[in-house]
């Protein structure tokens, strides 16, 4: 029986888990395994692994449950790790590689930063998040990887329970790889798709259905589109900074726009949603924001002369949060 030292212990241990998962998908391991049950000697000369080193990680990853380790030695993929595949329904390659090559080393940060004020990112690469990003073509690849699979989930959820069919023109602010922008396509084939974000983000969208617009909105966005979408953008920043954004927004809006804010909602109790809880954690960990209550956000929202005029749960955790012009 596992004692509250056990769990302590495995707690502890954390850091391997991040490392192994990003091992397994930088090598490729995940896909070596799909078509069945390998041997660790077998898949290191396949990969170009040393067999040693992989034989013990890929234990490592058969206490995890990730892979299943067979009487005959070989290794298989079990219905967690096939998470990892690209191909996956659900998968959490992207995941999986933003925590492993980049926010891993933020946050050894975390103490220093706790003690200076600062978020531990920029502790520890001594520039902002974003900033840094841009500077670092993989890194930035691995960010919105990580973003393209949480979007993967959440787009639909959100299209499902909040009703974009009506708009004729959505403006996706901070849209990144435009998987929402995707989603509200399937629902309102017609409508003009804009696709806002930052310069080297938009340069790497190839969707002729969207149209991309670089820019930066803390200065402005489009202006006068029937909906704005601020989708897990909000939670980056310190209040102050979504302040500006939502202002931004606010100053492109007609008077009869909707902004639709996609924001998880932070529960009472942490143990009611420790999904929210660590999303909250990563973004104290990379940048100065933080997840709010829904009570947070109206009060952000009634700051920039908006309304809180809908919150909407939807299956995927995410609530849509409907402001209009006050
Ligand atoms: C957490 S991601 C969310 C992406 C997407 N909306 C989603 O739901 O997956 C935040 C996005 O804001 C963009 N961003 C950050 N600073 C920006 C700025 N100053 N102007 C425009 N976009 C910015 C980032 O490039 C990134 O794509």
């Amino acid at each position: 029986m596992s004692t509250p030292a056990d769990r302590l212990a495995r707690l502890a241990d954390g850091y391997l888990v991040t490392q192994l998962l990003f091992a397994a998908v930088a090598l490729g391991v995940p896909e070596a395994l799909a078509a069945g049950p390998r041997s660790a000697d077998d898949l290191a000369a396949e990969l170009g692994a040393a067999p040693g080193p992989l034989y013990r990680v890929l234990r490592g990853l058969a206490a995890e449950e990730v892979v299943e380790e067979r009487p005959d030695g070989r290794f298989a993929l079990t219905a967690v790790g096939a998470h990892l595949l690209p191909a996956a329904p659900v998968s959490l390659r992207g995941v999986v590689t933003a925590r492993g090559e980049v926010y891993y080393e933020a946050a050894a940060g975390l103490v220093g930063a706790l003690r200076g004020g600062n978020a531990p990112y920029e502790v520890v690469h001594g520039q902002a998040f974003f900033a840094h990003l841009a500077a670092d073509p993989s890194r930035l690849a691995a960010f919105q990887a990580s973003m393209a699979d949480r979007s993967a989930r959440e787009a639909g959820a959100v299209v499902a329970a909040y009703d974009v069919a009506p708009f004729r023109s959505v403006v996706d602010v901070g849209g990144g790889g435009g998987v929402l922008l995707r989603a509200v396509r399937a629902r309102a084939p017609h409508a003009d798709l804009v696709l806002f974000d930052r310069p080297e983000v938009v340069a790497s969208v190839d969707d002729p259905g969207v149209r991309p617009v670089a820019g930066d909105f803390f200065d402005a966005v489009p202006a006068g589109a029937d909906a704005y979408l601020l989708s897990r953008v909000l939670h980056d920043w310190d209040d102050h900074d979504a302040l500006r954004v939502l202002r931004t927004c606010r100053a492109a809006m007609r008077p009869d726009s909707v902004l639709a804010v996609v924001e998880a909602v932070l529960p009472e109790c942490a143990v009611d949603d420790p999904a929210a809880v660590r999303m909250d954690l990563h973004m104290l960990v990379l940048l100065k924001g933080r997840e709010r209550t829904a009570a947070e956000y109206a009060a952000l929202l009634d700051a920039a002369d908006l309304r809180l005029t809908g919150d909407v749960p939807t299956r995927a955790g995410v609530h849509v949060l409907e402001a209009r012009v006050r």
